[in-house]
């Protein structure tokens, strides 16, 4: 194969373009991380976080936005980026950055038990709740943990208010003692759960991923995907029909841009058709990837009906 063929694609991604096609799609299914500015954004203070030095009282950032809007494809990438390393002469680990998820009830125990998860360490513990909490201390001090991502903060809420509270001086307790800034994701329930606790909301920091809106980054995100995905003719997502046809279908939501473009793209494999244009969001059968689409689309049906 020549490698100018396909100069619609990045260099890097030519190749793909050339093989065969169930391997095209699979390879348009398959998990991978885009860089856009949003995401881009929040990864840099994540790294600006991570560089300050320790002193008493740690800024915290909470990232919060809709479900599906990438919080936790960020907090693993930024995993990816600040791996755990293992001294084998020391036979230490090292983790400079720790990420949990919060668990489904704000348990005091469940809180540590998952935050031993981790750290590493399987299996149930035994022991009384301040023991734990002090396996917790040790391990994070000994593996020179200098941040502690909490995932999917909102699911606090779920607990009564003295459990939201119990959970609120826990991470407090650890942000203190570790002398580490505190990274929460959650959506917007999370942001008032944390505003609800005087202490936190003076030390949170807040950035909203905000939804795709038609603007020159929506542009940017969709030019960039047709860059990427192996599809043999060149698409047309740069244009304004395209970009509110997405928008249409899709409100914004990050997921839903991502599974809705990967559909087509995959549908444009089947039919031959090699690129996306306007008319493959229009396709008769196009078989609208989420639940969550569909009622769109289906309201919108409805609408046009009655008016
Ligand atoms: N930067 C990105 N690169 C590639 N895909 C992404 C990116 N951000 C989001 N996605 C897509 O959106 C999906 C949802 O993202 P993610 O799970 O991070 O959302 P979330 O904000 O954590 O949602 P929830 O609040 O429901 O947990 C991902 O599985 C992925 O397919
Ligand atoms: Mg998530």
């Amino acid at each position: 194969m020549v490698l100018s063929e396909y100069g619609h694609l990045l260099p890097a991604y030519r190749r793909q373009a050339a093989l065969p096609d169930a391997e095209r799609i699979a390879w348009i299914r398959a998990d991978r991380w885009l860089d856009f500015e949003q995401a881009r954004g929040a990864l840099a203070r994540m790294e600006d976080l991570l560089a300050y030095p320790p002193r008493d009282r740690m800024p915290c950032l909470l990232l919060y936005g809709d479900t599906g809007m990438g919080k936790t494809k960020i907090i693993r990438k930024f995993l990816r980026d600040h791996p755990a390393s293992f001294d084998k002469a020391a036979g230490v680990t090292t983790m400079p950055v720790v990420a949990m998820q919060m668990p489904a009830e704000p348990i005091e125990r469940d809180i540590y038990g998952e935050l031993l998860v981790s750290l590493g360490i399987s299996g149930p513990i035994d022991g009384a709740t301040h023991r734990q909490k002090e396996l917790c201390r040790s391990l994070l001090r000994s593996m020179g943990a200098r941040m502690l991502i909490i995932d999917e903060v909102h699911a606090m809420l779920a607990g009564s208010f003295r459990q939201q509270r119990i959970f609120l001086n826990a991470i407090r307790f650890l942000a203190n003692d570790l002398k580490a800034p505190l990274v929460c994701a959650g959506t917007d329930l999370a942001r008032q759960s944390l505003l609800t606790d005087p202490q936190l909301a003076e030390r949170f920091e807040a950035l909203h991923l905000r939804r795709w809106a038609d603007d020159r980054f929506l542009t940017q995100l969709l030019s960039s995907l047709g860059a990427l995905l192996p599809l043999r003719r060149p698409s047309a997502l740069e244009t304004t029909a395209v970009r509110k046809r997405v928008l249409e279908l899709t409100d914004g939501v990050t997921v839903r841009i991502f599974r809705l473009i990967e559909t087509v793209a995959a549908e444009a494999i089947h039919s031959g058709a090699e690129c996306i244009t306007k008319e493959s969001f229009e396709a008769e059968g196009l078989v609208l990837p989420l639940v969550a689409m569909t009622r769109k689309a289906e309201e919108r049906l409805l609408r046009r009906a009655a008016g």
